[in-house]
């Protein structure tokens, strides 16, 4: 199935990412091979790995992507984001544009710590979406607090939008996390999935043993909207 990537790290020497502009390469041609036909480059923006220099990732998105429309795939684009780590400062940031949204959009792809309470999620979704953002959850499966019944509907209703990486979908049917993303996926409460690729060795692009398990157990209406279709979306905001 036809995918659209809304979060990877393909983006050379900006974070624990690709370290390389051939690594970069190689990982697009892997996801190319998935059918992932283009992309929204998320570096992250956190402690560890300030990117706060807009100009300078959609400078790198530009070269990448016109290396990739080589050798690739003539069609291929790549589209600039950040992956956000939330923090109180974070909304000031977004409205300075030191930090970028997802493709120049409204939606902003947002991390927290795994153990993070449910509250903050709560308040950053709150704050974001009263300030004109739309927050995407980056690899919601990461969050326990989101385990407990009724807060993904909660943040979901709120105007939150949830992303899940493939990878998890097609890990062990009885490891906890796996069995939670399969249950959340078949009551269609996700939104995205994404590669959240890093690198070629641990992390990267792993998306077939997810999709042949979504052939099995999803509709493929509601597949075509989370691998491709609600991206599409981000895409063409702003048109
Ligand atoms: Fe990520």
């Amino acid at each position: 199935m036809k995918k659209l990537d809304i979060h990877c790290h393909i983006l050379p020497k900006l974070d624990d990412g690709s370290g390389s502009l051939q690594e970069s390469i190689k990982m697009l041609k892997m996801a190319r091979r998935q059918n992932v036909i283009s992309v929204i480059a998320t570096p992250h923006y956190s402690a560890q790995f300030k990117n706060d220099n807009p100009e300078k990732i959609q400078r790198l998105c530009k070269t990448l992507e016109e290396k990739a429309q080589e050798v690739v795939d003539p069609e291929f684009r790549i589209y600039p984001g950040q992956e956000i780590f939330y923090t109180d400062d974070i909304l000031e940031k977004l409205n300075r544009g030191e930090i970028l949204t997802m493709a120049g959009s409204r939606y902003v792809l947002v991390e927290f710590m795994p153990d993070v309470p449910y509250s903050q999620i709560l308040r950053a979704v709150t704050e974001l979406v009263f300030a004109g953002y739309i927050p995407v959850l980056a690899h919601t499966e990461r969050y326990r607090a989101l385990r407990e019944p009724g807060r993904v509907e909660e943040l979901t209703e709120m105007g939150a939008y949830m992303q899940m990486n493939y990878r998890r979908i097609g890990g062990k049917w009885y490891e906890e996390t796996v069995r939670w993303c399969r249950k959340v996926l078949k009551e269609e409460k996700v939104h995205f999935l994404a590669t959240d690729m890093h690198d070629l060795k641990y992390r990267y692009p792993a998306t077939a043993d997810a999709e042949m398990w979504m052939y099995k157990h999803l509709d493929r209406q509601y597949m075509r909207k989370i691998c491709f279709k609600n991206a599409e979306k981000i895409l063409g905001y702003n048109r």
